[in-house]
């Protein structure tokens, strides 16, 4: 039975891989609302080169930089993809015009330093969204409100522009996203409380910003895979962000901020100590404490920080996995010690915990 199949697909074969290049051109798919639009958009941007492959009566779905997809139960095709990225010669704002493009779940705009002004509000009309990149452009102006209408939104990547003002609540309520870099803007104000409701596995990255005020408590209970604070002027209390139950966590990066938390405080129980943790960055804040002995129980870690703070006492040699690091990740501060820092002074039993008891004391 099986010898025989084999030997009807040997016989077809010829014939079919004839058929195939034989067959007539596939049919064009572009719907024509989608090339007129499309080629508005070109002419918006002086037909730069970029576009190059854009010619009028070819098949648009074709085009470079487009994708469309057959809309179910139909036989019409849409463009559903847009990514225009990496031209210096591209020159002016959004164009509105994508809106007329109302299929499209991906719309890309980055790597290009000419794209200036804000981000248009005609993005509200395209309710398929599911992954925007608007980043290392020079886009101005707010996180628009006119997000908030995009709920099938999955990915948001606003990262590497010049943008002002708040960080929007609604952000953390978005039900499916998952994704959201705004590094390296100009924002300012606080993290907003609902960034609590972010989901399990959930990667917010909101480095070099000039975002303030306390970590709000809410962001304890999310199962973040990766956060990202660093380079702001964030104060208060980190310590639940990491630590029990954070199974999920694989990168913590809050330094340069001016956070002041008991580091001895951050417990993993003995069944988690397999953690996904990567990278941990506490350098440069007002961390006091000591460091708790799971950390060098975390085998995955390779990126590891926490110089000047005012940390003291032994580095846990339990694991092996602080000592791996270079000396320069515990430097500057009140009086780490043990390797890869100079030994622990030795003295009468107990004069590491005095001199530790001393330490907290001259820090309060
Ligand atoms: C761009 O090319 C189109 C033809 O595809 C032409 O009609 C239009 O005038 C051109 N625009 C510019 C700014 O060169
Ligand atoms: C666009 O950006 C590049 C790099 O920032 C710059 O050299 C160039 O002069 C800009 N303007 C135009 C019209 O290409
Ligand atoms: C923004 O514009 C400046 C000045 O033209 C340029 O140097 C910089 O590279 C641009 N930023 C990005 C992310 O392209
Ligand atoms: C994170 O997820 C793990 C299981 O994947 C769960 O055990 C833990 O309770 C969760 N933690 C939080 C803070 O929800
Ligand atoms: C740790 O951070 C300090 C301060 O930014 C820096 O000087 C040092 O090189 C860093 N060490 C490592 C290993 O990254």
């Amino acid at each position: 039975m099986e010898r025989k199949s084999i030997f009807l697909l040997l016989l077809f074969l010829p014939s079919l891989t004839f058929s195939l290049i034989s067959s007539p051109p596939r049919p064009n798919l572009c719907h024509p609302d989608d090339e007129k639009v499309l080629l508005k958009i070109k002419d918006y941007f002086h037909n730069t080169s970029l576009f190059s492959t854009w010619i009028p009566h070819t098949d648009c779905c074709k085009w470079r930089i487009v994708s469309c997809k057959k809309i179910p139960k139909t036989t019409i095709h849409r463009v559903n993809f847009l990514e225009i990225d990496g031209a210096d010669d591209l020159v002016g704002t959004i164009p509105p015009l994508i809106a007329d493009l109302p299929y499209l779940e991906t719309l890309i705009f980055r790597l290009l330093p000419n794209l200036t002004g804000p981000i248009p509000q005609a993005i509200a009309r395209l309710p398929h969204l599911k992954f925007v990149l608007l980043n290392w452009n020079n886009l101005t102006g707010p996180i628009p409100d006119y997000f908030s209408k995009l709920t099938n939104l999955a990915t948001l990547g606003l990262n590497n522009n010049q943008l002002t003002g708040p960080i929007p609540a609604y952000l953390g309520r978005l039900p499916k996203l998952q994704g959201l870099d705004l590094y390296d803007n100009h924002l300012t104000g606080p993290i907003p409380d609902s960034f609590g409701s972010f989901k399990a596995g959930s990667q917010v990255t909101l480095s070099n910003n000039m975002l303030s005020g306390p970590i709000p408590r809410s962001l304890g209970k999310v199962n973040f895979s990766i956060f990202e604070a660093a380079g702001n002027q964030l104060t208060g209390d980190a310590s639940f962000l990491f630590g029990e139950c954070k199974t999920e966590l694989a990168h913590l990066d809050l330094s340069r901020n001016k956070l002041s938390f008991d580091l001895s405080k951050v417990v993993m129980p003995v069944g988690q100590l397999e953690s996904n943790l990567l990278v941990l960055r506490l350098e440069n804040n007002m961390i006091y404490g000591k460091l708790p002995a799971w950390l060098g129980q975390a085998s995955l870690l390779y990126d590891f920080n926490v110089s000047y703070n005012q940390l003291f006492g032994p580095i846990p040699t339990v694991g092996g996995k602080l000592q791996e690091f270079d000396p320069s990740s515990f430097s500057h501060n009140k009086g780490l010690c043990g390797s890869p820092l100079p030994p622990c002074k030795q003295g009468r039993p107990g004069s590491i915990e005095l001199f530790a008891l001393a330490q907290e004391r001259a820090s309060l």
